[in-house]
């Protein structure tokens, strides 16, 4: 395994659609413990394989349960209600976005081997589902932010917070 690099908002591959896995090999797998590694030492709940320079339909979500999740080739298949909060993503560091996003969703995916498998999530899971699928069409959440905060702000607006108190 290795740690990859994590590219950064205006690197051209972020824009960039993804292509779907045809083969569910060594290389894949090789990318998938990469990508474990680098999400685990990045401290994210996320990544997508563009993210690591790679235009492929592959990414990882941490859901509420602790556990990384490998979703290969993966869709969103159904979604319901609504939600807005804070949102960061690796390749925008030292920013946060308000976001509205589905408040459930249910992907259809494949796992490593190839097999076919679906996964709900909510909350903070779905809004993961979400960022992460919009990476391999070449979309980042900044496109979708209401309001933009340098970490910073949010800091500031904490602290402010806790003196009102
Ligand atoms: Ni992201």
């Amino acid at each position: 395994m290795a740690l990859r690099t994590i590219l950064t908002q205006g690197d051209p591959i972020l824009n960039k659609k993804a292509h779907p896995v045809t083969s569910f090999d060594e290389k894949l797998h090789d990318l998938l413990d990469d990508m474990r590694e680098t999400l685990t030492q990045a401290e994210g709940l996320g990544l997508a394989a563009p993210q690591v320079g790679i235009l492929r339909r592959v990414v990882l979500v941490v859901n509420e349960q602790d556990e990384m999740l490998e979703l290969v080739n993966p869709e969103i298949i159904a979604q319901e209600g609504e939600q807005t909060g804070l949102e960061g993503c690796l390749s925008v560091p030292g920013y946060y976005g308000e976001v509205t996003r589905p408040m459930r969703v249910k992907v259809r995916a494949q796992d490593r081997n190839g097999s076919f498998f679906e996964v709900e999530g909510e909350e903070l899971t779905a809004r993961c589902f979400c960022h992460e699928l919009a990476h391999l069409d070449g979309h980042l959440y900044t496109e979708l932010a209401s309001r933009m905060f340098t970490v910073e702000e949010l800091d500031e607006m904490m602290e402010k917070d806790g003196e009102d108190k």
